[in-house]
């Protein structure tokens, strides 16, 4: 594993080595040392967790971290590419985490630079690391990723977690119900290659029944920066909001993810069920990006 730019370049036994060294790194975190490693983040959209969850990582790991937050008050303002800032970055860092509003956009750099390039999230593409964090915090709360029932709930179109998280899942016999509005609806390039690997899924507009039979209900902000078209968005930005109300019948070990932020898609009364567990999904952000770091740095035992 030289970068992880996509969920569609990891193997099963890849993935399962991933969650295998983010459990003993959560249990013990001494026994790999990044000291004297540095990360450069280069983050060209906005983010709070991905990249305060890997500064935590690597820092936790004894490494270093430089980070490029936003545009503002750097060289892209005065018209630098991101092929040279990224040639340049390489030569003050070991490993480049990078989140930038292209689709490509790392998978590029990757070609550009003899460093690791780790996606942090393409527009509307992939998000893998979120994905990866996904996979640990599901077999965390069910024992298993197996043959699960997974409701994909919100912006399915312009959401990359959830592009990511369907190539991530689909080792695992899952069976998917993506929920969206019409005009949000999963990719039909994804929808095709589920198609191929033989994942069963439904597609739905409407949420009732899907609640009752999942597992895991994955629920996405309705992404707006995302929208060529203000109107459109308005027409769907409160298609769905889970209550703590629509919980009552749900079975027993379901979990309600979110990458977050969220805006309004979960109401606050949700937290204080026992179905909440976003907020150790995004913990769980640490470890997951723990055993990235030292696997593509070559530290891990
Ligand atoms: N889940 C996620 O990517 O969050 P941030 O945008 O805050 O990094």
């Amino acid at each position: 594993m030289n970068n992880l730019i996509s969920m569609r370049d990891l193997s099963a036994d890849k993935i399962l080595q991933l969650l295998k060294l983010a459990e003993s790194l959560e249990k013990n975190p001494n026994q790999i040392d990044l000291s004297r490693r540095v990360m450069a983040a280069l983050f060209y959209e906005a983010s709070t967790r991905t990249r305060m969850s890997f500064e935590s990582a690597m820092k936790r790991l004894g490494g270093e971290v430089i980070a490029m937050v936003g545009t503002a008050g750097t060289s892209v303002e005065k018209g630098e590419t991101l092929s040279d800032t990224a040639r340049v970055m390489a030569r003050y860092s070991d490993i480049i985490v990078m989140r930038h509003p292209n689709e490509g956009a790392a998978r590029y750099v990757s070609e550009q630079v003899d460093v690791p390039v780790v996606n942090a999230g393409d527009g509307a593409n992939q998000h893998p690391t979120q994905s990866l964090l996904d996979l640990y915090t599901i077999i965390r709360s069910q024992g298993t990723l197996e043959g699960l029932n997974l409701a994909l709930i919100g912006d399915l179109k312009y959401g990359r977690t959830v592009h990511s998280l369907a190539y991530a899942l689909a080792p695992f016999k899952p069976e998917f119900t993506f929920v969206s509005p019409k005009s949000l609806q999963m990719p039909k390039h994804i929808l095709s290659d589920l198609r191929k690997m033989g994942i069963p899924f439904k597609e739905k507009t409407k949420l009732e029944k899907t609640v009752k039979d999942a597992d895991i209900m994955y629920v996405t902000r309705i992404q707006r920066e995302r929208f060529p078209d203000r109107e459109e968005y308005e027409k769907v930005k409160n298609a769905y909001i889970i209550t703590a109300e629509m919980l009552t019948n749900v079975k027993d070990n379901m979990k309600v993810l979110h990458p977050l932020p969220r805006v309004n898609e979960i109401t606050t009364d949700v937290d204080d069920t026992q179905y909440a567990y976003y907020f150790d999904q995004a913990e769980n952000g640490v470890y997951m990006r723990q055993a990235i770091l030292a696997t593509l740095l070559g530290e891990a035992k």
